[in-house]
């Protein structure tokens, strides 16, 4: 059976992976820059990750949620103790898209209102009301198209409050960087005065730190760099390193009942010991500090390259922009240097999301291929890479 063609495929076949490397099956070594999407948090096959998820396999891998989880409560309280996110309560799926889309229904629950508020550029997962939030028209199928979301402008605050003050918004969701759109960041003053108006129209305030949360951006979630209070954190990617797992942190100004959200395999055995295990070596190996240190690193060295026309993001979670399109950059960079990249909707721009475990040996290693493929493009420029 051919499989159902989806993805534009780069001619790659890892096979396995060893901290920031991945391997292919021909035994070629590769620098991952990309993190499989921002999902690497802890580095391939870490060796407590590895334990954690075969101890427990070999114990007991899945029942159901009609049941005592005592994994689940260990998880809720080690993600309250790193993201000092005190008195929200956890509840867990399987992806971020279905994080959010558990997000937007309970908003919807608690206000009694159906209309979403979003921003242009954002992408929020591709279930139902998740894919109805995200702005890409060519993913939105029929089905989810009679959702009623209003897209706004980024940073258009009057947009904001003129669209709460109508009454009928049930949440505002927005990245506090926005990945697949291109890293692009609200201020401060916006995100803020989005928080004091969802709180002053009965309107919930959703933070998708699926891709920015779990340290990427330099600190627990994105969110916190912002004096903001959300109602609902969604979260996904940095939370299992691979293994699928998602959730959602939920303001006690929301109550539970029974029925409201169920899942069959969120919040499964499995799932959380790689979750716990996760969260165990970001304490332990001090990866929040190094994202800080690391990004700060990356940003000076990419300063002195003047192809660069501007460096968006945060943390590890870091967008080179160029004047022209990257498409055959980034493929360079794969097949001659053996460097994975990511690509966003932003044409122009690479995106940096490795593992959080990334070192400055390997940031010198991306810079010296990117400046080597950049004379090739643009033979003029003789560049060398400053280390810092
Ligand atoms: C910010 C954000 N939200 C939601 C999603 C959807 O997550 P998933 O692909 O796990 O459904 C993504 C995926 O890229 C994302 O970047």
């Amino acid at each position: 059976m051919p499989l159902f063609n989806v993805y534009p495929l780069y001619d790659v076949t890892p096979v396995s992976g060893k901290g920031v490397y991945v391997y292919d099956d021909k035994g070629a070594e590769y620098l991952d820059l990309y993190g499989g999407h921002a999902v690497i948090s802890i580095g391939h096959a870490h060796p407590k990750y590895v334990e954690a998820i075969s101890n427990q396999v070999a114990e007991l891998g899945f029942y159901s949620n009609a049941i005592q989880n005592p994994l689940q409560v260990q998880l809720a309280d080690k993600i309250e103790a790193l993201s000092g996110c005190k008195d929200y309560e956890l509840f867990l799926c399987n992806s971020g898209a279905e994080a959010n889309e558990n997000a937007l229904k309970l908003a919807s629950f608690k206000t009694g209102k159906s209309r979403v508020i979003a921003f242009k550029n954002g992408f929020h997962g591709r279930t139902s009301a998740a894919v109805a939030a995200t702005d890409n028209p060519s993913i939105v199928a029929p089905i989810n198209a009679q959702q009623a979301v209003t897209f706004l402008d980024l940073n258009d605050i009057a947009g904001v409050q003129a669209e709460l003050e109508k009454g009928d918004v049930c949440a505002v969701i927005l990245e506090f960087i926005q990945g697949v759109g291109g890293l692009d960041q609200g201020t401060a003053e916006f995100f803020e005065q989005v928080d004091a108006l969802c709180k002053a129209n009965n309107t919930l305030f959703i933070a998708d730190e699926v891709q920015s949360g779990y340290g990427r951006s330099g600190k627990f979630f994105a969110f916190q760099h912002y004096n903001v209070t959300p109602d609902i954190i969604s979260i996904a990617k940095g939370m299992g390193n691979g293994f699928p797992i998602g959730g959602i942190l939920i303001h006690p100004n929301i109550e539970a009942k029974f029925g409201l959200l169920g899942t069959t395999f969120g919040g499964n055995h499995l799932a959380c010991a790689a979750g716990l295990s996760v969260l165990e070596v970001i304490e332990d190996q001090k990866l929040i500090d190094n994202v800080n240190v690391m990004s700060e690193y990356f940003i000076k060295i990419a300063k002195t390259i003047p192809q660069i026309k501007a460096i968006k993001g945060r943390g590890l979670m870091l967008g080179l922009e160029f004047d022209f399109e990257v498409g055959d950059l980034r493929k360079r960079l794969i097949y001659e240097n053996h460097i994975f990249t990511g690509g966003a909707s932003n044409k122009k721009l690479i995106r940096i999301l490795p593992p959080l475990t990334v070192r400055r040996e390997h940031i010198n290693m991306f810079f010296e291929a990117l400046i080597e493929v950049l004379a090739e493009i643009e033979p003029a420029e003789e560049l060398q890479v400053q280390k810092i």
